[in-house]
């Protein structure tokens, strides 16, 4: 078990004996111990978590509280009257994604959103690398960073990437998707370097999805790989960033060891570049501007986000329409 914080909440995420992931609410709802500093026992064939506090035991799928130890059979009282709540938790190929509702004692234990899908043909039960940086500063900045085209030839300048010398005029053709927009499927830039390991006749395809994922899909005809993308809020103006890559090609399998610290600068200069926007947000908190274009992805994110928070679940419609954007990157 171990004590994590989302949107500023602190949740125990464990798993149980028999392999299942499960995320409660950390605060005890006796009298606030910390649950992820308890242990994990069986009550009645319920998995539980042990508050370390009072020994309360709450279950891990329901949050219900199944045992309070202390009280005597002339209680009235029942166990079963408390509750610590538990989020929905949804597992696929390696990836826990947590559901964090609005109002955590309200909830009726109902997502307002499905789980992310991952692509069809995905390879793996498990991503093959996982590269983690820090955010700081507002959240809304740190996903923009996932969308917006423009920073990727000045913050990721390196040779394994891309030169400002080096840009070159783009067009792109985006289509909305169920929560978000999508790049639609096409050949990746000749001065992108690193698209050139897969070879072949590569495609890539790149989605943006609420909350905040980013899926890029590079495919040849031997080949698959997906890079994923997530930022998690944890703290109060702080996100995880979270890029992990799933593929079948041999090669990068085999110059992982040497992929790994690349990874980790290409993330750290995103995590570095928000850090010190944040600084100047501190001071001053400035007036964003967006100009054109490469801006646009940006402004689509604000507008679904937007759309999403006043349609809720069944009233959402996807606000963004086809459009053809142009850039030099
Ligand atoms: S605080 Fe958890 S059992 Fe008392
Ligand atoms: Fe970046």
């Amino acid at each position: 078990m171990s004590r994590q914080f989302l949107l500023g909440r602190p949740v125990v995420l464990g798993r149980t004996e028999e392999g299942q992931a499960f995320a409660l609410h950390d605060v005890c709802a006796h009298r606030a111990a910390p649950l992820s500093a308890g242990r994990q026992v069986t009550e009645g064939g319920r998995s539980c978590v042990e508050c370390p506090y009072h020994g309360w035991r709450f279950d891990v799928s329901t949050g219900k509280c199944l045992k309070i130890p202390a009280l005597s059979e002339k209680e009235e009282i029942k166990a079963g009257g408390f509750r610590s709540p538990a989020y929905p938790v949804h597992e696929d190929r390696g990836l826990i994604w947590v559901y964090v509702p609005e109002d955590l004692k309200r909830f009726d234990g109902t997502p307002t959103m499905p789980p992310p899908a991952l692509p069809e043909g995905v390879p793996g039960a498990v991503p093959k690398m996982v590269v983690k940086a820090h955010a700081e500063g507002p959240y809304d900045e740190a996903v923009i960073g996932l969308v917006d085209p423009a920073h990727t030839p000045y913050v990721h300048q390196q040779w394994f990437w891309r030169n400002p010398a080096e840009a070159q005029e783009k067009t792109k053709d985006y289509v909305p998707t169920d929560y978000g927009f999508k790049m639609k499927a096409h050949k990746p830039a000749s001065n992108g370097r690193a698209y050139k390991l897969i070879g072949g006749a590569a495609t890539t395809e790149i989605e943006f999805r609420l909350p905040a994922i980013r899926l890029e899909l590079i495919c040849n005809e031997k080949y698959t790989i997906l890079g994923l993308t997530a930022i998690t809020p944890t703290e109060d103006q702080k996100a995880d960033i979270t890029q992990m890559f799933f593929w079948d090609m041999p090669l990068l399998s085999a110059i992982k060891p040497f992929a790994y610290p690349l990874a980790k600068t290409f993330l750290g200069q995103d995590g570095n570049i928000l850090r010190l926007q944040n600084e100047n947000i501190v001071l001053e908190n400035p007036t964003m501007m967006y100009a054109g274009d490469p801006d646009r992805l940006a402004q689509w994110y604000v507008k679904l986000k937007r759309a999403f928070a006043e349609g809720g679940a069944e009233g959402f419609k996807n606000p963004i329409d086809p459009a053809v954007l142009h850039w030099r990157t």
